[in-house]
């Protein structure tokens, strides 16, 4: 019922009586206000005055099924929103919800992760209200070989939606950090779970930096924020809209080819440090070399110094400007 007074108050200009509101959805008076208390406490501003009604003053930027759910344009990438204002980690939920049937293209989204994480064991610190923080369920008919490449489909996306939603022109740094300025504005943490030979669902975990007027004296060489860049408070609900909207349309891509054949030009245009000095740290040692772009397995290609070609597959790569390598 709370949903449907929500849409009657976004549909209305004016006010809407209390009165007219009981009538329409049969409940009493005090459902009504306890309904309207319950959307003031989630961030909605609603005037209420005397032998008027309610009022809709203004809707919160919150990654809710009501505000975020309306504005997802694609046919399954953020369908549907399950939203917590707390939980663990999103990728956690989400894993949860997948190992229980949700649909491919199920996003789980928060507020506020009490444990966030990022790559190889890091923490992905996530205080409230600042940041996108969305997982994203997939069912891919690929083989486990071929999921890592989902991961660069996604830093794709993040791309995408910077750009069309803040103006942004955000880098890539192989595989799936998003840098602008030589800071890191989106992170991703991908997690499958799969026998040998069968995916049985893949997460993808988005973090996008976007309210943060300053960050931590730790962070504050190698973080940045959608608001930073531009100087101007960005909804986060219409960034990870777009998100879903551009991963929707590069996963199809993706899927079709089995690679990222139809995706790598578009990549390594966006590839940070292409053409230049990247050292990589390979199970085998590190080694320094020339970034030639990814190939169509999404592994990076370095040219070493002896003239020999590696192919990346795995690994941290360390790009020449950025997060203080000189
Ligand atoms: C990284 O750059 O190390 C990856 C960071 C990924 C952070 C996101 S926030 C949403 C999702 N939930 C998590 O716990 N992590 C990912």
């Amino acid at each position: 019922m709370k949903k449907e007074i929500l849409n009657l108050l976004k549909e209305t200009e004016g006010y809407v009586s209390g009165q007219d509101l009981c009538d329409r959805f049969q409940v009493s008076r005090t459902a009504v206000w306890k309904a309207i208390r319950q959307l003031e406490e989630e961030g909605y501003e609603i005037e209420g005055v005397r032998n008027r009604g309610y009022r809709l003053n203004s809707c919160p930027d919150r990654l809710t099924e009501e505000e975020l759910g309306p504005l997802i344009t694609g046919k399954w990438a953020g369908r549907p929103v399950f939203y917590c204002p707390e939980v663990s980690s999103t990728n956690d939920l989400a894993k949860q919800l997948a190992s229980e049937g949700c649909p491919h293209g199920t996003l789980v989204t928060a507020e506020r992760q009490t444990a966030g994480r990022g790559r190889r064991g890091r923490t992905w610190v996530s205080p409230k209200g600042e940041s996108v923080y969305m997982s994203l369920v997939l069912r891919p008919k690929l083989p486990p070989s071929s999921a890592s490449m989902v991961t660069l489909v996604a830093a794709m996306a993040v791309a995408a939606g910077l750009k069309k939603t803040a103006g942004i022109d955000g880098q890539i740094k192989w595989p799936n950090d998003l840098v602008t300025g030589g800071r890191k504005i989106s992170g991703i943490l991908t997690e499958m779970s799969a026998e040998l030979d069968c995916i049985h669902y893949v997460i993808i975990g988005i973090g996008i930096n976007v309210g943060q007027k300053e960050f931590p004296e730790e962070l504050a060489g190698c973080a940045t924020s959608l608001r930073m860049e531009t100087g101007q408070p960005v909804n986060r609900c219409r960034v990870a809209a777009a998100v879903m909207e551009a991963f929707e349309e590069y996963y199809e891509k993706y899927e079709k080819a089995g690679d990222m054949s139809l995706l790598m030009e578009e990549y390594n245009r966006e590839l940070a440090g292409m053409g230049g000095r990247v050292r990589v740290l390979a199970p085998g040692g590190e080694y320094c070399g020339i970034s030639k772009g990814i190939d169509r397995e999404g592994r990076l290609l370095v040219d070493r110094e002896d003239g020999s070609r590696e192919a990346v597959a795995s690994g941290e790569v360390s790009v020449r400007g950025l997060y203080g390598y000189v």
